[in-house]
């Protein structure tokens, strides 16, 4: 089948100055990795998000996975999370021992807030992470208030929220850590892996270089010969008198390259995204069965274009059949509540209490929304949405 309208798994074209970029690195750089070229990305970034520390590394992941390393968790400790969410929002945590206790959502905006989250708090709570899911920050302020009160740690999975902000306060730039994914579908991508991990906090900071690298780290002393002992010494990162195991996530040079081009058009983009989100919510405001999240403000990225759409389950499913049917136009359904995978079930966090991200899951559809879509595709798509809400009224008089 010949689809017309598809939900890309590549969020953008890069400019001729964009290739460019990453040609130049390919002709010249020396190294190809952890150069000038990261230095510059992670300046860029940190001046960018106003960050305190932003150290790039190879995907959203790998920043997950140093920021669970950083947590110092212990057998046992909780960490609460929303259920809706990627799945590498949670994992990391779960391997390094932590007990997972999924949070809901708010039914309205799709992420969780501090109303959800306190009821669960208990002496073992230690972290609490916030994703901004579809590109809306969540309501940081009192989740920042509730974490301050019980001495808790909060990590911003901000990998969808690139550049959102609440009243000039940029997403990732609230809480101790900040994730950020540059993943093939983000409204910044560099060539389909990268992320950037922000922190508040020197002594993480000091740390993350060797984190990221191995265990590598310059010698302290000035040597005779640059060579003995050894080119560079080796130790393990240190945290509060704790010994972490090191990986290699670093991010490559091209990718670093790139990533400074784009941190020029990051904003505009979201700008267009959520200008196109405004004008396809408000042509379909006489069907209020599909229900979208609208907020015109800096707030929301619009990375995602998402909506609920009232009524049984099973007309969520007749709505994306016949878009895909009838229109050849690919939605699809997204995050899908982590204790119902097996995969969180074998861990034992097959349990949550989350009405709201079930009953969001369960009647949500995700349109295409990359930012390469055509304004005939964008039409075409609404045009085709009404087509396909009207067919479904009409069958649920008969
Ligand atoms: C909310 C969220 N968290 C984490 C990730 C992981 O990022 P990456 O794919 O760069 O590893 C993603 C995206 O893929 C995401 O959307």
């Amino acid at each position: 089948m010949d689809i017309k309208v598809n939900f890309s798994g590549r969020s953008l074209n890069y400019t001729e100055e964009e290739i460019a970029a990453v040609v130049e690195v390919m002709r010249n750089a020396d190294p190809l990795t952890q150069g000038r070229y990261q230095d510059a990305c992670q300046e860029k970034f940190r001046t960018f998000n106003g960050a305190q520390h932003a150290f790039a590394c190879m995907n959203g992941t790998a920043a997950l996975q140093m920021a669970a390393d950083l947590c110092l968790l212990n057998a046992g400790d909780e960490v609460v999370i929303p259920s809706h969410t990627f799945t590498s929002s949670a994992y990391p945590f779960a391997a390094r021992g932590a007990k997972l206790v999924f949070a809901d959502i708010d039914p309205k905006t799709r992420v969780t807030a501090a109303e959800y989250i306190e009821p669960l708090l208990t002496p073992r709570s230690k972290v609490i992470i916030v994703p901004h899911l579809y590109g809306f920050v969540a309501d940081m302020q009192p989740i920042l208030a509730l974490a301050r009160k019980r001495g808790l740690l909060v990590v911003e999975d901000a990998c969808q929220a690139i550049g959102a902000e609440i009243d000039g306060k940029k997403a990732g730039n609230f809480a101790d850590i900040g994730i950020f994914s540059f993943h093939s579908h983000k409204n910044l991508t560099t060539l389909g892996e990268g992320g950037m991990i922000t922190v508040k906090d020197e002594s993480r900071a000091k740390i993350i270089p060797m984190l990221r690298h191995n265990g590598h780290c310059a010698y302290e002393e000035k040597r005779e010969d640059y060579w003995r002992p050894a080119m560079g010494d080796l130790d393990f990162p240190e945290l509060e008198g704790r010994r972490i195991w090191p990986a290699n996530y670093c991010l490559g040079e091209a990718e670093c390259a790139l990533g400074i081009k784009m941190l020029d058009r990051v904003l505009e983009i979201n700008a267009q995204k959520r200008a196109r989100a405004m004008q396809f919510i408000d042509a379909l405001s006489a069907y209020p069965e599909l229900e979208f999240h609208r907020e015109n403000s800096l707030r929301h990225n619009y990375h995602l274009l998402a909506a609920r759409l009232d009524g049984p389950a099973s007309l969520r499913d007749a709505f994306i059949r016949r878009m895909f049917n009838e229109f050849a136009i690919k939605c699809v359904v997204q995050y899908y509540p982590l204790n119902r995978y097996p995969f969180y079930q074998k861990l034992g966090f097959g349990q949550a209490d989350c009405p709201n991200a079930d009953n969001f899951f369960d009647h949500m559809v995700s349109f295409p929304f990359q930012h390469s879509l055509t304004d005939s595709e964008c039409a075409y798509m609404l045009d085709c949405c009404k087509k396909t809400l009207d067919g479904l009224r009409a069958d649920g008089k008969r």
